[in-house]
């Protein structure tokens, strides 16, 4: 089943409380948290203290993606803060294994993100700790930035990966999800959905993300799903 992921980057930061509102209005069933520390990336956006705020404004589960360096360092401050799922990135972890442990001692549900560059293939070892796997679909640091057509083929072998050895991590996709890519993210195995250019930029907020849900539950299924 297909979920809605707003990314509030793309929101206007003097109104996180409607933008969380009209996340759930549009459908989301979480709310994606950029989160940056213009050293793993070259931007900067917030921390611990805002999503704090954040969740008292939602009943929402926060996916908190880490875009920072030495996360390990920064767990348990968004733990006290709220956040619900935490992807930390595949290329800022010295030891992966043990920061997944450290999400999952703080009660929060663990995923891994890995960039364009990045094979899936990394993340074998890894998988049956995981809650989630994104896939960045764009070089992270900023909204609004084109879909990269090579993630579409991550997408299928990370599924293929998943089917072969039973496993039951989500399959996330974020960056450049629109109009015109959601129904093939949706083709190649993504049901984590993040959006946030095609959901706050432009237009009612509200209508743009209803309407990229439908988009996404409509898209064709597989040819193998279609015989299954
Ligand atoms: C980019 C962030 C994304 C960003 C996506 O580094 O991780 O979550 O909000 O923005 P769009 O949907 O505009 O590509
Ligand atoms: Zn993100």
């Amino acid at each position: 089943m297909v979920q809605l992921l707003p990314s509030i980057l793309s929101a206007d930061f003097a109104h996180l409380a409607d933008a969380v509102r009209m996340a759930e209005e549009a459908g989301g069933t979480a709310v994606h948290v950029d989160v940056m520390d213009g050293h793993f990336v070259p931007n900067i956006t917030l921390g611990p203290p805002v999503v704090k705020s954040i969740r008292k404004a939602t009943k929402l589960p926060l996916d908190c993606h880490l875009m920072i360096e030495n996360p390990d360092a920064f767990i348990p401050m968004f733990a006290d803060a709220g956040a619900d799922w935490i992807g930390v990135h595949y290329e800022a972890c010295r030891h992966l294994h043990r920061t997944i442990e450290l999400i999952r001692e703080h009660g929060m549900e663990p995923g891994v993100v890995i960039n364009p560059a990045t094979r899936v293939d990394s993340l074998y070892y890894v998988l049956p700790l995981l809650h989630h796997v994104l896939i960045m679909s764009v070089n992270p640091g900023f909204g609004g930035q084109k879909f990269i057509p090579a993630s579409l083929e991550k997408l299928s072998r990370l599924r293929k990966m998943r089917a072969d050895r039973d496993l039951d991590f989500l399959i996330e996709v974020d960056g450049g999800v629109a109009h015109e890519t959601i129904a093939s993210v949706v083709q190649a195995g993504a049901e984590l959905l993040v959006a946030g250019s095609a959901v706050y930029s432009g237009g009612d907020p509200v209508k743009n993300g209803r309407e990229l849900l439908e988009a996404a539950k409509k898209a064709p299924a597989r040819a193998d799903e279609r015989v299954a």
